[in-house]
């Protein structure tokens, strides 16, 4: 990939769903370029189309019109250089922690013994380091989304799409997985695009926050996070971090009048 080229490229994207008698248009012309190393994320209101545009980013679903560009190539189907992480973090309650991690390396035919030591390094890396032969019911929710995290990591995706993966933690594990995020983002760099519904936890990890309109979603606006990194939690209480999360809830309450 050249240094122009963005990491992942939507253009006038239009998503139609056929099922039953009523079709849902999610998505209608949009567009988005983000680029490698980028930490994006999408806020808008509830069934505006933000997961199916996770949905087509990763190949799980294609477009109905337009063009969908990951690494310069158009997507035609799931993608190994994806890594997802979903709401709920569906973890196998029959394998340990250890190998629910392992298991997209296992559908990936990954080396067994490379994907082991990539395994513990990111067991380590989301802070579960003793867990590994433990159950899913055994864990919290918070360390939950953390298997969730490293599982996503396994196959050393260059991308990560995270589909409100914290929405279901109280506060304090919230804001714990954020700077954890934040953490392992500095560390590995992987273009990220996060779905949040809160516009705090976006403005605090994002370099850009793409707002969308009520469904179907077009790009209301992009608003750029010029705060320095590293983050620190002392800079949710800035005058400029308020001002973009003001900014930014103005926008999606404009679509609620
Ligand atoms: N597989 C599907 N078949 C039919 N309609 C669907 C399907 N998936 C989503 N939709 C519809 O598409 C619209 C957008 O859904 P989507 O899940 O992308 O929204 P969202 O922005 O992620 O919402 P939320 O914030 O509540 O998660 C909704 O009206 C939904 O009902
Ligand atoms: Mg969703």
């Amino acid at each position: 990939m050249n240094a122009i080229t963005p990491m992942i490229e939507a253009r006038d994207l239009r998503m139609v769903y056929n099922q039953g008698t009523d079709p849902v248009l999610a998505l209608d012309n949009v567009n988005l370029d983000v680029n490698e190393h980028e930490f994006v994320s999408l806020v808008g209101p509830s069934g505006c189309g933000k997961t199916t545009l996770l949905k087509l980013v990763s190949g799980l679903a294609s477009p109905s019109a337009g063009h969908l560009n990951v690494d310069g190539k158009r997507v035609s189907g799931p993608q190994k250089k994806i890594g997802f992480v979903f709401q709920v973090p569906a973890l196998m309650k029959w394998r340990t922690i250890q190998q629910n991690v392992l298991l997209p390396a296992e559908i990936l035919g990954m080396r067994k013994a490379e994907a082991l030591e990539r395994a513990q390094e990111l067991i380590e890396l989301v802070g579960l380091k003793g867990f590994e032969k433990r159950y899913p019911h055994e864990l919290s929710g918070g360390m939950q989304q953390r298997v969730g995290i490293a599982r996503a990591l396994i196959h050393d995706p260059s991308i990560l799409l995270l589909d409100e993966p914290f929405s279901a933690l109280d506060i304090m594990t919230r804001g714990q997985l954020n700077l954890e995020l934040l953490r392992i983002w500095s560390e590995r760099r992987k273009t990220s695009l996060l779905i949040t519904h809160s516009i705090s936890e976006a403005v605090f990890l994002s370099d850009r926050v793409v707002v969308f309109s009520a469904r179907p979603a077009k790009v209301l606006e992009v608003v750029q996070i010029p705060l320095p990194r590293p983050r620190v939690p002392e800079m949710r209480v800035s005058r400029e971090f308020i001002d973009l999360v003001d900014h930014v809830g103005r926008l999606i309450g404009l679509e609620f009048v």
